[in-house]
């Protein structure tokens, strides 16, 4: 079975053929990245705009790449929710459009759940149970799957994702976006405990809070520059010099692993999962995969680079198995859901 999936839920327009739920056909990523540089930040309204110029090329190179036409094609798999609305929409209009024209059915993909999926291609798959840290740019939860569409959210953030918080700490110490890699090289660089930063101690169990950590890496900045509170954060980072940048960049990402390596420590030893994934773009760091494979005695499995930000291979893969499961939607009723927790989504 041939699943085309389209993803368009932030800044990544995205087209993938995946077959049987592993084999990548293949994988194009349209990124904005360069646009909202400018920005330090993805602009709505921007991104929306530059996914209907894309989607169509986007789409037929998928098919071409995967050397497929549409006869090969028996499904269409579509990111519906969460994301930006105006992101959101672009996808799935082109979606339900083809899904009608071609006569294919069409799944409607929640695009966190997909994130774990990119787990499932090219490789041997995670057994269940799988506890998964899902952490990205809007996302920063634990999972427990027990079954495909079955499954509980332990914790979440209360506040920031966690690569909000890599992206805001970096606007503050002056590195580019997004803030995830740019942190991640200049804290090579650094020394990891140049700085004490404070780990939020939070009532849930398996909850994460990122916000009180950005604030402090704000409040040491002003101090390390000899400024008051009051005083501007962009007005910050041409302050600092490239020895307090690393060391800043290597004692807050410090912080910001451990913290999810303790609580995903403490869900290991009290769920026994029999696979232990990382899914989402800041599974995309070297060092979290390092600690973390340091501290659970499981191998870890992540996905590629490419396959952990933004991708619609991961929404092609989750489609392949809500399809053996589930009813297709009618391309006539399928509307985007831009807030949609995942412990609402059962199936
Ligand atoms: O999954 P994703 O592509 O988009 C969302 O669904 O949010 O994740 C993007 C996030 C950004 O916040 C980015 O800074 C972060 O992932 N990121 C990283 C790394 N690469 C990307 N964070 C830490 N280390 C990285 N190497
Ligand atoms: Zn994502």
């Amino acid at each position: 079975m041939k699943i085309l999936g389209i993803e368009s839920s932030c800044d990544e327009t995205a087209a993938s053929v995946v077959q049987d739920g592993r084999i990548l056909l293949s994988n194009v990523i349209n990124s904005q990245i360069d646009i909202h540089a400018v920005y330090g930040g993805v602009v709505p309204e921007v991104a929306a705009r530059s996914h209907i110029e894309v989607i169509n090329p986007v789409i037929n190179q998928a098919l071409t790449e995967a050397n497929a036409t549409w006869d090969d094609i028996d499904a269409i798999a579509v990111t519906y929710a969460p994301g930006l609305i105006g992101s959101l929409l672009v996808g799935t209009l082109a979606a339900r459009t083809l899904a009608v024209l071609k006569n294919k059915p069409l799944y409607p993909i929640h695009h966190v759940e997909a994130h774990v999926y990119a787990n499932f291609l090219n490789k041997s798959q995670p057994k269940f149970p799988i506890l998964a840290l899902i952490v990205s740019g809007g996302h920063c939860q634990l999972v427990l799957f027990r079954d495909h569409g079955d499954y509980e959210l332990l914790g979440q953030t209360q506040d920031d994702a966690v690569g909000e918080a890599f992206d805001k700490v970096a606007k503050i110490i002056g590195l580019p976006y997004p803030g995830g890699p740019s942190i991640a090289s200049a804290a090579m660089h650094g020394n990891p405990t140049a700085y004490h930063l404070p780990k939020a101690k939070l009532s849930g169990k398996y909850d994460f809070s990122f916000s009180g950590l950005k604030t402090a890496v704000l409040r040491a900045v002003q101090r390390e520059v000899g400024v008051d509170f009051t005083f501007p954060s962009s007005g910050l980072a041409e302050r600092l010099n490239d020895v307090q940048r690393h060391d800043f960049a290597a004692s807050f990402q410090r912080i910001a692993i451990e913290t999810l390596v303790d609580k995903t420590k403490k869900a290991f030893y009290d769920y026994s999962p029999n696979s232990v994934v990382i899914a989402g773009g800041v599974a995309a760091n070297q060092e979290l995969r390092r600690i973390l494979s340091q501290q659970i005695p499981l191998p870890i499995e992540y996905a590629p680079m490419n396959l952990c930000t933004d991708n619609a291979a991961m929404v092609a893969t989750l489609g392949y198995y809500y399809a053996q499961k589930k009813q297709p939607t009618s391309p006539f009723e399928l509307e985007v859901i831009p807030s949609l927790s995942m412990t609402k989504t059962n199936w």
